[in-house]
């Protein structure tokens, strides 16, 4: 039975990657800030013992090896790991100021570094192991308003080649998912501050992406599930883009 930790899983595609490895019969440990969600999820699973959440708040990089520790005491092994959690500040290079750079750069790239120096030692040892990054479009030069985050998702590929180049030899497989747009609880509640509802959001998103529609949470999963599995046993160092025809 596989093992698979995410970081992040209690909101958007990160729930539903927890649900469809629940449903396909894999352990799964995931984390957050809001310990009553963890346990909402878990006891509504019915697959209690399976399922480990962890709480922790990404701005404090030391709870990371706790999160390992736990996983590998409760499960054994982590066969793949799923880099989900981010966050995304709007602004420009002219208003970023010192605090919101910070914690884009905490939350969506320090972590999963200082995550992946304890998950890849794990790894190499098992000689086995798949990584998933998810990334973004904003990735190539980003909006102008996501000067930040633009940057944080274009060194996580950086991140996931040098993984898929260096630990190959271990295994270990690495591999980027370029995300769409997609009405998460995160892009929900980010657009309802700029007063925009979540219909409005679909019916502009519905205007822009050329495949005609927002993505939902559920889109990018079989590529997540294919990520894996076994059967993508020879594929790392990839790029998918599941974004509906955006940025193309
Ligand atoms: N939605 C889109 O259109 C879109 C497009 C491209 C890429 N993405 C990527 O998809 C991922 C999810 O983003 P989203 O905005 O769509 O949000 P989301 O689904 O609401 O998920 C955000 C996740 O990040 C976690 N998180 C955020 N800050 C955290 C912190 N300080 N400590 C611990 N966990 C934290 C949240 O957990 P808690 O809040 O419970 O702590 C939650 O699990 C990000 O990597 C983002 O770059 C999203």
């Amino acid at each position: 039975m596989k093992t698979v930790m995410i970081l992040g899983g209690v909101k958007g595609v990160g729930k539903e990657i927890l649900i469809s490895c629940l449903k396909k019969g894999y352990n799964v440990s995931f984390c957050g800030r809001n310990a009553k969600l963890g346990k909402e999820i878990i006891k509504s699973s019915e697959a209690e013992n399976r399922l480990y959440f962890h709480q922790l708040d990404l701005n404090k990089i030391d709870e990371l090896k706790n999160y390992h520790d736990e996983t590998l005491k409760r499960f054994g092994k982590i066969d793949a790991l799923i880099l989900y959690a981010g966050i995304t500040p709007v602004a420009s290079i002219l208003d970023t100021e010192e605090d919101i750079y910070d914690s884009v750069f905490n939350v969506n790239l320090k972590a999963p570094f200082f995550l992946l120096k304890y998950v890849l030692k794990s790894m190499v040892e098992n000689q086995s192991g798949s990584i998933v990054f998810f990334g973004s479009s904003h990735m190539d030069y980003g909006q102008e308003d996501r000067a930040a985050y633009a940057l944080t998702k274009s060194t996580l590929y950086t991140l996931s080649t040098h993984i898929a180049h260096h630990y190959a030899k271990y295994g270990v497989r690495s591999n980027y998912l370029v995300m769409g747009w997609t009405n998460t609880e995160g892009e929900v509640e980010l657009r309802a501050n700029e007063g925009i509802s979540e219909e409005d959001l679909k019916n502009k998103a519905k205007g822009i992406i050329p495949m005609g529609r927002m993505l939902n949470p559920n889109d990018p999963i079989p590529a997540v599930l294919y990520f894996i599995s076994d059967e993508s046993a020879m594929t790392t160092g990839s790029l998918i883009r599941i974004t509906g025809g955006e940025y193309i």
